[in-house]
């Protein structure tokens, strides 16, 4: 069964088709970040518009490197939340003109259990139930999974995803938007650690709390007579090592109080080497996705969309965006 899949929850146009759940035949991904870049964050006007002029090069693409002809696709999912509301839009009147077009069906999916499904895309042995941890941009959360259909959220953060002080301490320290990508660069570079920065834990529970730790970095930067490259690196060092040994903490312990050593992982802020080196090393099942599908891909969202629609889920036509995972997932 191919399935083409549509992700436009933020700033990622990508369009994707996967055989069966599995083998990845095309993942496009085209990004407006260069332009968000300029204002210190993304600006929803600015990613909608984008969204619009290439989301049809971008299918086109998907289909020619694919070698499928769009009559042989059997399913299409897409994005339906959480995310930017008028991003979502387009991904998701595209998705719904196509299924009309084509007569095939269409499914929604959610954002934050595609990133989990990322991990499938490559390992053919995860077993459930199982753990799951989705660290991006805006989310640091924990799952229960008895399936992709049966879970439960165990843990959250209560401010600050990771993904979110990633981008906020790089914002402190001048060093421009996204933060991730540099602030592990720049940490990897540090030559003096002695600085120590300490990332307040939960208590009691699951959930995570990081913006402590962003305004421990602010205040110390600013009491600074000088930020030169050296001090950055250490700051940078001293911010990543205090976040990544909170999460892991805390993943140890939902592992030790569940009983279940398998946790599978995604989400942007998976693509940290650090952090990955540090959960393959800490003795546990972590079920870790290829780097090319940690961030926003429609790899994942057409792989999702497989395993839901064989589950007999189909999803009615007159589907709409939402912009949390709690609007969705947690109304009683
Ligand atoms: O999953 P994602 O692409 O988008 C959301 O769904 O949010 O995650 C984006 C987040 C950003 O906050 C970015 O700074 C972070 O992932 N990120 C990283 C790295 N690469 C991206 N954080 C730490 N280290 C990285 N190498
Ligand atoms: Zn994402």
């Amino acid at each position: 069964m191919k399935v083409l899949g549509i992700e436009t929850s933020c700033d990622e146009t990508s369009v994707a088709v996967v055989e069966n759940g599995k083998t990845v035949l095309a993942n496009v991904i085209a990004s407006s970040l260069d332009i968000h870049k300029q204002y210190g964050g993304i600006v929803p006007e600015i990613a909608t518009r984008h969204h619009v002029e290439v989301i049809l090069p971008v299918l086109e693409e998907a289909i020619k490197t694919s070698q499928t002809s769009l009559s042989e696709i059997d399913l299409i999912s897409v994005t339906q939340g959480p995310g930017l509301i008028g991003s979502l839009m387009i991904g998701i009147i595209f998705a719904k003109s196509l299924s009309f077009a084509l007569k095939k069906p269409i499914i929604a999916v959610d954002h934050i259990l595609s990133h989990l499904y990322a991990a499938c895309l490559s390992n053919n042995n995860i077993e459930f139930p199982s753990l799951g941890l989705v660290v991006s941009g805006g989310h640091t959360s924990l799952f229960l999974l008895n399936s992709f259909t049966d879970f439960k959220v165990i843990g959250k953060t209560r401010d600050d995803a990771l993904g979110e002080a990633y981008d906020k301490v790089a914002k402190i320290l001048n060093l421009g938007f996204p933060g991730g990508p540099v602030i592990e660069r720049k940490a990897n570079s540090a030559k003096n650690k002695e600085l120590h920065f300490t990332a307040p834990s939960v208590k009691s529970g699951y959930d995570f709390s990081y913006s402590g730790l962003k305004t421990a970095v602010l205040y110390y930067t600013r009491k600074l007579e000088i930020l030169d490259k050296t001090k950055t690196d250490e700051i940078c060092y001293a911010f990543q090592e205090a976040a990544l040994t909170t999460l892991l903490k805390q993943v140890k312990k939902t592992v030790l109080d569940y009983g279940i050593n398998r946790m599978i992982v995604g989400g942007g802020v998976i693509a940290n080497k650090n952090l990955r080196r540090k959960l393959s090393d800490s003795g546990l099942n972590i079920y870790l996705p290829e780097m090319k599908y940690c961030s926003d891909n429609a790899g994942m969202v057409a792989g999702l969309g497989y395993e839901l629609y064989n589950k007999k889920l189909g999803t009615k036509i007159n589907f709409e965006p939402y912009s949390t995972f709690e609007e969705k997932w947690e109304k009683t």
